[in-house]
């Protein structure tokens, strides 16, 4: 992880937001290389999920043909919408403070073990580097009992880790904080609401509060009757959207696994409450299968159905697809997307008001007139079927990815060390980026051999024609397996060489970054070439 990090910041991948200013905790900048990586994996989203989706077409496991259209919906949007959603009231973490350190922890994220000596024991917590995460133990414990490292037999270890969530409060009085070094520091856990708020407008007070959305769905559940009424869309379809969503996480961490701003790629799928089931296992497939096809290998890509107390407040059933990040502990696995069953509970909720979906039937509070409350927006938001004139609230299927998170796993799969001859035949160690030509950043790079005998020339030609339909690099300096080199870092998947044969006979070498198979190709012939195999 930490030579792909190096490799991110080195050749612009990405970079620590603000960092001229010592960067701020969460947030972070795609350099020139990572904003072709990630738009290259939203526009393979958008066109297989949205834009090229064939509705005419029965899909493989589909219940049936089904259409898809996009929306982009504003950040701030009406705080109703999120007291509606359920965000103002549960969209929380739960927190602990150190009085000692001042510093702030997710409770379900301090992770420690218990160490006795003799009668006494603490509760030793840490937040090491996990694969350290024992000797961090014992080093913590040592000196909690002024021990020296030759009296370790004196200390008893338990044997798993506990989180500090699983503790009871007469527990927590024996946990030595990751920051401290007496026991019995940190604070009762408390409500965190993680949505950013901000004022709008001239008002400085509470009337003029508004939040940065905490995701993008929302905006689909709030613009359903409008699609609805702008479209000739028909129940079963989906709305995609990509946008930027704003969480106030407790802990940051992992380079941009969880950020505090990040991207989402979210549909909401709606279809006929009897049919969910099937669409539900269909869109869990299909998702899975988008991941697979853009190169993120079986072994380390699962999908884990969610145990019924992880389900978010308004899921009916969730999955999980999940990635084994190289900065989780051996045989974790991180969330790269949901998806979720989320019934009918959100346009329910926005037409009628907050509700629990635990609660059904639906209990409506009734106000002093004896008529229901409405504290959603009141308005229709059932689909009445012009077929079969029957009217419905849809359910929703909803597949939730996260682009900053696709990047990180495309870019941690991508990564390889291996040997490569340079010019004169002799094998070099080479660090490849092995990404998929679809979201590779470059295409393809141009190099004229030597920069005279009129190669150059023919390479910024071939440049100039690739130019009009992808990103292409052009590099005239330094050796060229040097230059080679350089492409294989940042996943460059083809490289284009003119020499001395192409002035004889008009043909430039085709290198493959993988398979290092080199192949001659009229330079008339390079920009379909090309096309094909990137395509
Ligand atoms: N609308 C449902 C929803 O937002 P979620 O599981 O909270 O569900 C969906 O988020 C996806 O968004 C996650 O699977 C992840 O890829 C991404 N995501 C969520 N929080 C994130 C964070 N703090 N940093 C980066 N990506 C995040």
């Amino acid at each position: 992880m930490e030579k792909l990090v190096s490799l991110c910041k080195r050749r612009g991948f990405m970079f620590q937001s603000s960092e001229i200013y010592g960067g701020l905790n969460g947030f972070w900048d795609y350099g020139p290389l990572g904003v072709e990586l990630k738009r290259n994996i939203k526009d393979a989203w958008w066109h297989d999920m949205c834009q090229g989706h064939n509705e005419l077409v029965q899909p493989q496991g589909a219940p049936s043909p089904y259409e898809m259209v996009g929306l982009d919906c504003t950040i701030l949007m009406h705080p109703q919408v999120w007291k509606c959603s359920g965000h103002y009231d549960l969209f929380h973490d739960f927190m602990v403070d150190c009085r000692l350190s001042k510093k702030r922890y997710r409770f379900d994220q301090v992770r420690g073990k218990w160490v006795s000596r003799g009668e006494q024991k603490v509760f030793v917590t840490v937040v090491a580097d996990p694969e350290n995460e024992n000797d961090e133990v014992t080093r913590r414990a040592l000196k909690f009992f002024n021990l020296r490292s030759k009296n370790a037999d004196e200390l008893t270890l338990a044997d798993s880790f506990q989180s500090l969530d699983k503790l009871t409060a007469e527990e927590r009085t024996f946990v030595l904080a990751p920051d401290a070094n007496e026991i019995n520091t940190l604070t009762d856990p408390r409500e965190f609401n993680l949505m950013f708020k901000t004022y709008v407008g001239a008002l400085s007070g509470e009337e003029g509060a508004a939040f940065l959305r905490p995701e993008t769905a929302q905006g689909i559940f709030v613009n359903f009757k409008n699609v609805l009424d702008s479209t000739r869309v028909r129940v079963p379809f989906g709305v995609a959207q990509v946008g930027k969503s704003f969480r106030n996480e407790i802990t940051p961490r992992n380079f941009t696994f969880r950020s505090r701003e990040f991207e989402q790629m979210e549909i909401e799928f709606f279809c006929h409450p009897e049919q969910s089931p099937e669409w539900y296992a269909y869109w869990r497939n299909r998702r899975l299968k988008w991941y697979t096809e853009l190169g993120l290998s079986g072994d380390r890509l699962r999908m884990r159905e969610h145990d019924q107390d992880e389900l978010s407040h308004y899921s009916c059933g969730t999955a999980d697809i999940e990635y084994a990040f190289p900065f989780l502990p051996e045989g974790e696995y991180g969330e790269l997307e949901g998806i979720a069953h989320r019934g009918d509970f959100d346009l329910r909720s926005h037409s009628e008001g907050k509700l629990d979906p635990r609660e059904r039937p639906l209990k409506l509070e009734l106000n002093e007139h004896g008529q229901p409350k409405h504290r959603g927006s009141g308005k229709d938001l059932s689909y009445r079927d012009d077929l079969t004139n029957e009217r419905y609230i849809p359910h929703v299927i909803e597949p939730s990815a996260g682009a900053d998170r696709a990047t990180l796993a495309f870019l941690c799969e991508a990564y390889h060390e291996d040997q490569a001859p340079d010019e004169d035949g002799k094998m070099q160690s080479r660090v490849v980026m092995k990404l998929h030509p679809r979201i590779a950043p470059y295409k393809a790079a141009v190099f004229p051999l030597v920069k005279k005998d009129g190669m150059p020339e023919i390479a910024k030609d071939i440049y100039g024609a690739l130019k009009k339909k992808f990103n292409v690099f052009y590099d005239e300096k330094a050796a060229v397996g040097r230059r080679y080199r350089r492409q294989d870092e940042v996943g460059t998947p083809y490289c284009i060489t003119v020499d001395s044969q192409s002035l004889q006979d008009q043909t430039v070498t085709i290198r493959d970054r993988d398979t290092l198979e080199q192949w001659r190709v009229k330079v008339d012939d390079v920009v379909a070439e090309i096309e094909g195999r990137v395509s």
